[in-house]
């Protein structure tokens, strides 16, 4: 899959090291041309840097690694409002987060269904917000393996997304369309609050095993 990275930030530089090195042919573009030469570099895996005219005709997947307040420009630098990423998978991994209050910034909708309005035609998946790109690769045992939740409307981009969710060493969990996107968002906005709380928010939500549950209510 020609993978193209929208930022030349901290998560651009994580997930891409790890998709490059999978194999994934791997361009970055972003804003500033000489931060996209750096994040290139620091991905390695002959990473590409490219001009943001030229990204969207380069990638079949395009991962989205701005802010919220970035989104708008950034995806208009490469020509979404144009339609130049129509029918490419986008994967939308902002978190349009307050980090010291854990609000939502978006009043209504989300981050998600904004890039889905900006980008036209493209089919975007909402993918990857709630871990650092730092918990990847995992390479623990399977049964332990982050679960990445998913949300958006297009088959193929689902299994686009699901394929690279499964090469940072994660496993995939499809949970709703994009309308569920904003919900997804604010999980986020949960894991910040219970951290800010003094908690691992890992023990801040059930543990369920989906078979004993079928299993007991039929
Ligand atoms: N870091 C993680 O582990 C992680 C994990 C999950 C989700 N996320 C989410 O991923 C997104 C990126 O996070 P990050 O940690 O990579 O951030 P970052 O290191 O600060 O990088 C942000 C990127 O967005 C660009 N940018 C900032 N403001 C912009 C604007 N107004 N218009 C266009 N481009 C703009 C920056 O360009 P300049 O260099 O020119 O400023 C940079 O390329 C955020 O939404 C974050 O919540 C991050």
């Amino acid at each position: 899959m020609n993978v193209g990275i929208l930022g030349t930030g901290d998560l651009a530089v994580t997930l891409g090291r790890v998709w490059a090195a999978a194999g994934h042919p791997l361009s970055v573009t972003g804003r500033n041309g000489r931060r996209a030469d750096e994040a290139a570099g620091r991905i390695g895996h002959a990473a590409a840097p490219v001009a943001p005219a030229g990204f969207a005709a380069r990638a079949d997947v395009v991962v989205v690694a701005l802010p919220w307040e970035g989104l708008e420009t950034g995806l208009s630098l490469v020509g979404g409002p144009r339609g130049a990423l129509a029918g490419k998978t986008v994967l939308d991994c902002t978190n349009p987060v307050d980090y010291g209050t854990g609000t939502l910034k978006p009043a209504t909708g989300s981050a998600a269904e904004l890039v889905a309005r900006t980008a036209a035609g493209a089919h975007v998946v909402k993918a990857l917000h709630l871990f650092a790109g730092a918990s990847w690769p995992y390479e623990g045992p399977r049964d332990t393996a982050p679960v990445v939740a998913l949300c958006g409307d297009e088959a193929s981009a689902l299994d686009h997304a699901a394929a690279l969710v499964r090469d940072l060493g994660g496993r995939a969990a499809v949970v709703g369309g994009l309308d569920g996107s904003r919900q997804l968002e604010e999980a986020a906005g949960f894991v910040m609050r219970v951290v800010a709380a003094g908690h691992n928010p890992r023990f801040a939500v059930p543990d369920v095993d989906p078979a004993a549950l079928r299993a007991a209510t039929g």
